[in-house]
């Protein structure tokens, strides 16, 4: 099976309009990855959308009465043409990961359904803690392909793009070997047949 960049289908997913039903889809787990990113947050934070598609959460984000900044960063060209149709004066840069970081270090940095599409997410958790985030920031991951979610399992052959399966602990070390703390792990939306998104919360430990 040849495999293509996720970038490229996603790319064509925003120009034929499933961004869209990708954003309804994703609501109900970035609701509560939301929830959990800000939940006691009682300061202007800068965030930033890793993954972003057509901006969606950017703009919630940039909702929140404590936002000074958020932006997105996509490697899929039509999901960013989208994102500053919408919204011309956000900003979302096209790039590609695990090379690309922020020239800033942000707060708060949020990705749903995005790090399993590289060859090694886990050790681009320690870029994203030591690049992307400042001291005492938190991170929320969303992702609905793992080990336990069995039905996410052939997603892979059939989009013919790469995804890396790992499972709930692996995620969890990975993220205490990048140096992050607070570590939790639930499952939203599990039913008969689904194990829910996975959804991973830490924090980068503040300077003492
Ligand atoms: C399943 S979509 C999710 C989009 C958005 N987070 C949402 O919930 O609607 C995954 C996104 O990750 C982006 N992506 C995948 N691999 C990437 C990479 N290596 N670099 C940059 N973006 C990537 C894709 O272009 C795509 O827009």
């Amino acid at each position: 099976m040849t495999l293509r960049p996720a970038t490229d289908l996603f790319s064509e997913w925003a120009d034929v309009g499933r961004d869209e039903g990708m954003e309804r889809g994703h609501t109900p787990s970035v609701d509560v990855m939301l929830d959990r990113l800000l939940e006691g947050w009682n300061q202007p934070f800068t965030a930033i959308d890793i993954g972003c598609g057509n901006g969606w959460v950017v703009r919630r984000l940039r909702q929140h009465p404590l936002c000074a900044h958020a932006s997105g960063m996509d490697g899929a060209p039509s999901m960013i043409t989208k994102a500053r149709e919408v919204d011309p004066t956000g900003e979302y840069v096209e790039a590609m990961l695990p090379d690309w970081s922020p020239s800033k270090p942000v707060d708060l940095v949020h990705t749903m359904e995005c790090l399993y599409y590289l060859e090694e997410p886990l050790p681009f958790l320690k870029t994203i803690h030591d690049a992307w985030m400042n001291p005492g920031g938190r991170l929320v991951i969303g992702v609905d392909h793992y080990l336990e979610n069995e039905a996410s399992h052939d997603w892979g052959v059939s989009l013919h793009v790469h995804m890396s399966t790992l499972s709930i602990e692996a995620w969890k070390q990975g993220l205490a070997d990048a140096g992050f703390t607070d570590i939790h792990a639930e499952q939203v939306g599990a039913k008969e047949g689904w194990a829910g998104t996975l959804v991973l919360t830490a924090s980068k430990p503040a300077l003492t």
